[in-house]
């Protein structure tokens, strides 16, 4: 969801004191605002503009479902009032109603037609609420209305991205800077969609404009980072991380990058937060994308399944990190009697699950998952994935007991090329792995090799990416 823009009450109890506890809670001081709103209600009990206030409070503080009692009353008592609307419109946002807050939203337009602020939250209401026409056109006329209000660029941008218009998504945010220089979300939402247009060159024009302006944190200058150390630009990718590094040393989407740069030993996997934040980002183009890189692994997948299928089948199928669903769509006519998928991007979910292919998809990291269900397969297959964890042991043994005896496990990894023993975090974030550190962790885990290749994956940056593709079977008892 896109943040709302905020509105100043309209004094109506005692105005010093409404200020006052307006002001408290701006500067987040809860347990005054707490105070001088008791004081508030004592004198002028029935008041909206109190009312308001302590909604507002409640919804800072996180508690919704008390902001929304409050503003169910305050809009029972003064129901033309466009400012009650706005904030329970707020409100449902936060709790997730989405078509709620587009009425209260429309309504306190209708209240106030000219008001920008009304029309922005009617639209980002309608962003969530998925009817993305209507919310462009809201947020369009909010934005040439009121120019500064850099939510409304923001909802414009997101509700442009959202109906597939990706160009034009980024004009908005341009012209969001222009009018907003100073709000670090619209620079933060640029350079985003410059990475997902691979427009490395114009993010690191945005990454280095927010610098010169000052305006930077940690998510600018990790992307910054990012986009120049896909052009190659090593050294300034260096003290990008350096940067991001330093503003937030525990934030684990910026520790893995600067991991991947070298700057920092790699971690045993990618960090979920990592994997949700790229994948959700890289969901829409993700196909064109990889299908442009020639990517072979599906393809690859298929062979191996066929190869070692028996005349039963493949079974029921379990596809790990299934992504939009490619490497699905490439063996879902095999025959089989189930075919599930597991990602923890929902966004690449609702890719897959456009394909109709998978009678079940869920939403989780695949050893949390994995070790939570207590569903069994008879296959399992994970395209283009393991590339995600350095150690692999941990996955292995989380997989071995969700498959029933013999059955098969098959997989692709990226391979070190140059001799080296283990696994490693390459600059792009993702772990290549070396044959024999794959087939010990696979033999400890309990599986026997049936088959491997040595094969090209896809091309990336003009050269071919190495990989194994690997089946193996379960073997021994049941612990
Ligand atoms: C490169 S894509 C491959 C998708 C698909 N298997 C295919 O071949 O097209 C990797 C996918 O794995 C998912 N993924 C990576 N690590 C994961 C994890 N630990 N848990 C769940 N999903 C993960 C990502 O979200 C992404 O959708």
């Amino acid at each position: 969801m896109t943040a709302a823009p905020t509105r100043d009450a309209t004094p109506l109890a005692d105005p010093a004191l409404l200020q006052q506890a307006d002001r408290f809670i701006r500067a987040a001081r809860y347990g005054a605002a707490h105070a001088v709103l008791a004081a508030l209600r004592r004198r002028s009990p029935a008041s909206g503009d109190v009312g308001q206030l302590t909604a507002r409070l409640a919804m800072a503080e996180g508690r919704t479902a008390d902001a929304l009692a409050i503003l169910d009353d305050a809009i029972a008592a003064e129901a033309a009032r466009p400012a009650l609307r706005l904030l329970r419109a707020e409100a449902r946002m936060q709790a997730g109603d989405a078509v709620g807050a587009a009425v209260d939203a429309a309504e306190a337009v209708v209240l106030a037609p000219d008001d920008p602020v009304a029309k922005a939250i009617l639209g980002l209401s309608l962003v969530d609420a998925g009817a993305h026409e209507d919310a462009i056109a809201c947020l369009a006329d909010a934005a040439r209305s009121a120019p500064q209000m850099a939510a409304a660029w923001r909802g414009l941008a997101e509700a442009l991205s959202r109906s597939g218009q990706q160009d034009a998504a980024r004009n908005a945010l341009e012209d969001g800077i222009a009018a907003a220089p100073g709000d670090l979300g619209l620079r933060q939402a640029a350079m985003m969609a410059a990475m997902r247009a691979r427009d490395f060159v114009d993010c690191v024009r945005l990454g280095t404009e927010a610098r010169a302006t000052g305006l930077v944190d940690a998510c600018v200058l990790g992307l910054l980072g990012h986009a120049l150390s896909k052009l190659g630009r090593h050294d300034q990718a260096g003290d990008a991380y350096h940067g991001a590094f330093r503003l937030a040393p525990e934030d684990p989407y910026v520790r893995h990058l600067v991991a991947a740069a070298g700057l920092l030993p790699g971690e045993g996997r990618a960090p979920p937060e990592y994997l949700e934040t790229v994948f959700d980002g890289y969901a829409g183009r993700f196909e064109d994308h990889l299908i442009g890189l020639g990517y072979r692994v599906p393809g690859l997948m298929r062979e191996m399944l066929q190869e070692g299928m028996d005349a039963a089948g493949l079974g029921r199928v379990l596809d790990l990190g299934c992504g939009t669903g490619l490497a699905g769509l490439m063996v879902a006519d095999l025959p089989m009697e189930h075919l599930a998928g597991v990602d923890i991007s929902a966004r690449m979910l609702e890719e897959a699950r456009g394909k109709g292919i998978y009678a079940d998809l869920a939403q989780g990291d695949i050893t949390a998952w994995l070790g939570a269900t207590q569903a069994l397969w008879d296959t399992v297959i994970a395209a283009d994935v393991l590339c995600y964890f350095g150690e692999l042991e941990a996955v292995f043994h989380a997989i071995r007991p969700r498959m029933h005896r013999g059955g098969r496990l098959v997989f692709s990894v990226e391979t070190m090329e140059d001799g080296a023993t283990g696994w490693r975090l390459g600059s792009q974030g993702r772990y290549a792995h070396s044959p024999a550190y794959v087939e010990a962790a696979l033999r400890a885990a309990g599986f026997a090799i049936e088959r491997r290749r040595a094969e090209t994956l896809r091309h990336e940056a003009g050269a071919e990416v190495q990989g194994l593709v690997i089946a193996a079977r379960k073997v021994g008892a049941d612990a």
